[in-house]
């Protein structure tokens, strides 16, 4: 389930938090999606809704405190990609003996950084108090992961708003649900700034030179990326004497829609966004591409390091990295050589180009 409006600059992620078979969830958040959608087009605003049902999350099963942006497992990597995404939240929760589903404490449980700075919005249903209790003790949470609830609310007695399964058709409704998506959008606006600009709360890391941060690359991070990628494929498109190089053509856009299959890292120095990388899996393969350092930040061992690092990002299941870079890219090619990556055919190798694979090093 995903509704998108063109040229979004605020990206709404709707999350379902009851998953029990014959749950009236999905029917609460498809009317909250329809009663908001025509506003959030008129907006610019996308929806994005995440089913905690269809999610699949375990019980959460990384080593790592996730503060750590460090992740084993692709099924982490995956939500972090959906909630990093995001500007907003909008939760869908019923109400369990007066608390919050266990998959919702679960699923917030499973993240850190990509909550943070950000509003959230509650439609809850229930019983006699309408969820309330519900909402009230996920606040508790939600403000620990530094996500701001609004004041707007939506709360269903199901009795009262809720026939054969679906929610009864009501103009008040549908208005009560507008200002939320309203207040939401206002308040993840305002807080632009802070998901922003680098904060405290960055992982701070020693690298090759002082100063360095390390962080899950945001949607605000995206400008500042564009720009850095165009600066450094520049120097590919002189080294391989084509302008023909899909990085330079990509738009903010693109970049986006590449968050929901990609991990991005940013690397930032003094605040300034200096490198940069991204991975995947493919099969048994960790996918590693777009890794760029500033060109007047070249040759302090930023590229080196930020490889090493997201190699140690590969999920357990991966058995080797690969890598594609221009053929006459022979910088590149020798930081990879030394990294320990071979020169390899693939069949999906594009023109130009060359394909780089190593076998992955497990640490014991
Ligand atoms: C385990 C469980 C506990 C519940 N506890 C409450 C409660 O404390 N307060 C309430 O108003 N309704 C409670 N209900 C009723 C739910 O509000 C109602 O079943 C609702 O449809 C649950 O959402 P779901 O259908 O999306 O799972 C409970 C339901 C279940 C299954």
């Amino acid at each position: 389930m995903s509704s998108k409006a063109a040229g979004a600059p605020l990206n709404v992620l709707v999350i379902v938090a009851s998953t029990r078979p014959g749950r009236l969830g999905p029917a609460i958040a498809d009317w909250f999606v329809g009663a908001t959608l025509p506003e959030a087009e008129r907006r610019g605003i996308t929806i994005d809704v995440a089913d905690l049902a269809e999610l699949g999350l375990p019980l959460l099963d990384e080593p790592e405190h996730p503060s750590s942006g460090s992740y084993v497992h692709e099924h982490t990597r995956a939500w972090s990609r959906r909630v990093a995404a995001a500007d907003a939240f909008v939760v869908v929760t019923p109400e369990y003996n007066y608390g919050m589903p266990a998959a919702l404490k679960n699923a917030f449980d499973f993240l850190y950084h990509e909550w943070a700075w950000k509003p959230v919005g509650f439609v809850s249903y229930g019983n006699t108090s309408a969820g309330t209790r519900s909402v009230q003790m996920t606040k508790q949470v939600v403000t620990t992961l530094k996500m701001m609830p609004i004041g707007a609310t939506v709360a269903l007695r199901i009795a009262d708003s809720t026939r054969n399964g679906q929610v009864i058709e009501s103009a008040g409704l549908d208005k009560t649900a507008r200002g939320v998506l309203l207040e939401l959008s206002q308040v993840a606006a305002a807080m632009r700034p802070l998901r922003t600009r680098p904060h405290r709360d960055d992982t701070s890391v020693s690298g090759p030179v002082e100063g360095l941060t390390l962080t899950i690359a945001r949607p605000d991070d995206l400008a500042e990326l564009l720009v850095l990628q165009r600066c450094c494929w520049v120097q590919e498109a002189l080294a391989n004497d084509t302008l023909d190089l899909r990085p330079l053509r990509e738009t903010l856009d693109d970049l986006r829609a590449s968050m929901s299959t990609w991990q991005l890292w940013c690397v930032r120095r003094h605040g300034r966004l200096v490198a940069a990388v991204r991975a995947r899996t493919h099969k048994r393969a960790w996918l590693i591409g777009r890794l760029m350092v500033a060109p007047d930040q070249a040759g302090n061992g930023i590229g080196s390091w930020l490889l090493s690092y997201v190699e140690e990002q590969a999920p357990e299941e991966t058995t080797h990295h690969e890598l594609f870079t221009g053929h006459r890219s022979t910088r590149n090619i020798r930081l990879y050589e030394r990294a320990g990556y071979a020169l390899t055919t693939a069949d999906d190798t594009p023109d130009g180009s060359v394909h780089l694979t190593k076998q992955r090093q497990l640490i014991a």
